[in-house]
């Protein structure tokens, strides 16, 4: 044996487990094994998760904000002004080097699997080459997927069906788009068939910035259900933010995730960008910016959360937390429910591994590679509450991150009182 996990929790499982390690797999689950001098991991009754997954972040952009400028209004508008402005400057290092190191916060955070969107509205493609590179770079300690992302529109360019299709040669792994941004609702359907099609012809994942605005008229979630179905790409198709649908009326709403629902399409909220950026101009009431999270999952639609952005011109916060993100959407989306809080944490991890298609290698089994965090928190509530540390990252068996547990003492009349802020039984 290589590596044994003593005295771990187990999500859905009672009692505390050993989990032993050989050659990059779990082998063996039990209640007690004999490591017989293998390195070990106490956990000590902490819980032992899955590796979290961010399926939604745009590497290309992170830890820019602030450059060239700040985003003063702090409209989604201004943000997509401001990258303008710095992408006429950026360089492929620069890009390397941001996404590189966002990428090693998600990791400290226990993201192992991450999807980043690659803007290819650029003629020169820098970002789509430099997140290849990225891609490559930080794969022993995480797999990263790289969507052809046409930030502009593919239809508002004459260049740009052109460069999603060199994107696609150059090897990213899902095609996305943005038929919200094109000039006309036509071009906003041709978007989303050009999408399909591009997907079929690269045997590629699909996954579209879809309806990220409040006007309650942007409707090209129905369109890529529409298609999901007669295609049969199911649950290889994922609409990524799809805010709109919060504005719908309820009765279309109900219709539409009945049909997302046939279509066995995925769902991509994102929490921080989206309680921020949409809905700007309501003044009061001012309604939520995030998708019906709640109507689809008790509906039976895959929802994951995705972090979006980690300091950039549309988001100015964020440190590459999952569970930070989830813990935002129990306020937003009102999922305070004890279930639900459990099922925000299905959203960073299962639900999330079934939207970038990684279930076959995703999972605390024996037989799966051995990619698992120590938490420092004793249930999926308590983890989002606390939004704990994860103490030991490990995949394929290797321990890629550790953190130390906080500690923290109270003197109070004159006798010292530890505070781990979890509840006395
Ligand atoms: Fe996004």
């Amino acid at each position: 044996m290589d590596l044994l996990i003593k005295n771990a929790l187990l999500k859905d499982k009672e009692g505390l487990f050993d989990i032993g390690v050989e050659k990059g797999k779990i082998t063996r689950i039990s209640g007690s094994i004999d490591g017989k001098g293998c390195p070990e991991i106490n956990a000590e009754g902490r819980l032992a998760v899955p590796p979290f997954i961010d399926p939604h972040v745009h590497l290309d952009a992170v830890l820019s904000v602030g450059d060239p400028q700040y985003n003063t209004s702090g409209t989604l508008l201004e943000g997509i002004r401001i990258w303008g402005e710095r992408k006429k400057t950026l360089t492929k290092q620069v890009i390397i080097d941001n996404a590189i190191e966002a990428v090693k916060w998600e990791v400290a955070n226990g993201a192992q699997f991450i999807r980043t969107h690659a803007d290819t509205t650029d003629p020169t493609l820098t970002t789509v080459e430099a997140l290849l590179e990225v891609k490559d770079a930080v794969k022993d300690i995480a797999d990263i997927q790289i969507v052809a992302f046409p930030q502009d529109g593919i239809f508002t360019d004459p260049s740009g069906a052109e460069l999603m299709e060199k994107s696609m040669q150059m090897g990213v792994d899902v095609v996305g788009g943005i038929p919200h941004n094109e000039f006309t609702r036509e071009d906003g359907v041709k978007d989303v068939e050009f999408v399909f099609k591009l997907a079929e012809k690269y045997d590629a994942l699909i996954d579209i910035h879809v309806d990220e605005t409040g006007d309650d008229q942007s409707r090209f979630v129905e369109v890529m259900a529409k298609l999901a179905i007669d295609t049969g790409m199911g649950s290889r198709v994922t609409a990524s933010h799809a805010t709109s649908m919060h504005n719908f009326n309820n009765d279309y709403a109900f219709k539409l995730i009945g049909i997302m629902k046939r279509a066995e399409m995925n769902v991509i909220t994102n929490p921080f960008d989206n309680s921020v950026l949409q809905n700007r101009t309501d003044g009061y009431p001012r309604r939520r910016g995030h998708t019906r999270v709640d109507e689809l999952d008790e509906r039976g639609v895959n929802v994951s959360i995705g972090h979006d952005s980690i300091m950039d011109p549309w988001y100015p916060m964020g440190k590459g937390s999952m569970l930070q993100a989830a813990n935002l959407l129990m306020h937003t989306a009102h999922l305070s429910g004890y279930d639900q809080i459990n099922r925000l944490f299905d959203m960073i991890s299962t639900n999330s591994a079934i939207t970038m298609n990684v279930t076959d290698r995703y999972g605390i089994e024996e037989g799966k590679p051995a990619s698992f965090s120590i938490i420092d928190a004793e249930s999926p509530f308590d983890a989002i509450r606390l939004m704990s540390e994860c103490l030991f990252v490990v995949r394929e068996g290797k321990i890629i991150s550790v953190a130390e547990p906080a500690s923290r003492k109270v003197s109070c009349n004159n006798k010292e009182y530890p505070i781990d802020f979890k509840l006395k039984k």
